[in-house]
């Protein structure tokens, strides 16, 4: 960890402790700029993650993406970022990938219905492995990437193939309790539309079943990756026809903190 990053850390972890989560998110975001922050984005070679990859690009970071085969990263999506090889399922091959990194976002997936890749390994040990990984370099922000209907698995019973609803909020409530500041978001069914023609809906108590395009997902995580109103909030996020396609960036001061 570089000295102004531990300086930063500091603050945040005393401001933390005199003054409560707000003034920690309130730390947070007032760090470096941009430039000078190092993203780490997990699942950087998949549908939302290389999205989510663009446009931390685009916002002006520095962005380093975990990938388990990198030469094949590098042949489909080019050398414009720092690939680095990595796997959930391997704590140590995390140690380089967290080296030096200011913030994380994690969309790593695992669609497997077989004995490899499990939600178990992947939505679960793989996130306690990361969280574990994050602390260690001192990482000031864990954004994931949930699942609607994690507290719900009974309802959603399609979507908990394999437990995977189940692993999935057993992971979330590994990163709540790790001090880390976070936010859970929890897409709906995700699909791939144009992004920017509908409303996004934030749920926190009552989350109703929809879609989200994957665009969208990605929008949500980069703008929470430095918007000190999504700091340690959980909620779902579903594509709503009827709203401002603008407006859930302002809704995201009026949800409840975990
Ligand atoms: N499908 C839905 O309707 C839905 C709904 C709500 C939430 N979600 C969640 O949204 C997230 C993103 O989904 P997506 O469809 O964009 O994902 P995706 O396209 O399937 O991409 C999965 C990513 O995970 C990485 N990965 C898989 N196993 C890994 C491992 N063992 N170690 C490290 N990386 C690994 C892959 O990287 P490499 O292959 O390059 O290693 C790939 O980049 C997932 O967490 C998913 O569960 C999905």
């Amino acid at each position: 960890m570089n000295f102004s990053k531990s300086v930063v850390g500091l603050i945040a972890l005393a401001t933390t402790a005199l003054c409560g989560t707000q003034a920690h998110g309130e730390a947070i975001a007032a760090m470096r700029a941009a430039e000078e922050q190092l993203i780490l984005v997990g699942g950087a070679t998949g549908r939302t993650g290389f999205r989510i990859v663009q446009l931390v690009q685009q916002r002006g970071y520095r962005v380093r993406g975990i990938t388990r085969n990198r030469q094949g990263a590098i042949e489909t999506f080019g050398n414009g970022i720092e690939w680095i090889e990595a796997d959930v399922r391997d704590p140590d091959s995390l140690v380089a990938a967290f080296d030096g990194v200011d913030k994380f976002i994690n969309a790593i997936g695992t669609e497997s219905r077989g004995p490899e890749n499990t939600p178990e390994e992947i939505k679960y040990r793989g996130l306690i492995a990361l969280v574990d990984a994050a602390e260690t370099a001192g990482v000031t922000y864990f954004g994931l990437i949930s699942s609607g209907g994690v507290n719900d698995a009974a309802t959603y019973i399609a979507q908990n193939r394999n437990d995977s609803l189940t692993w999935t909020f057993k992971g979330e409530e590994y990163l709540r309790a790790s001090g880390l500041p976070y936010t859970v978001v929890r897409p709906g069914g995700m699909r791939d539309y144009p992004a920017g023609e509908n409303g996004i809906l934030l749920l926190q108590k009552e989350e109703s079943s929809g879609l989200i395009t994957r665009s969208d997902v990605a929008a949500v995580m980069v703008e929470c990756l430095n918007n000190l109103h999504a700091i340690d909030k959980t909620f779902a996020i579903v594509n709503y026809i009827a709203l401002d396609p603008e407006s859930w960036r302002e809704e995201l001061a009026t949800l409840q903190l975990d």
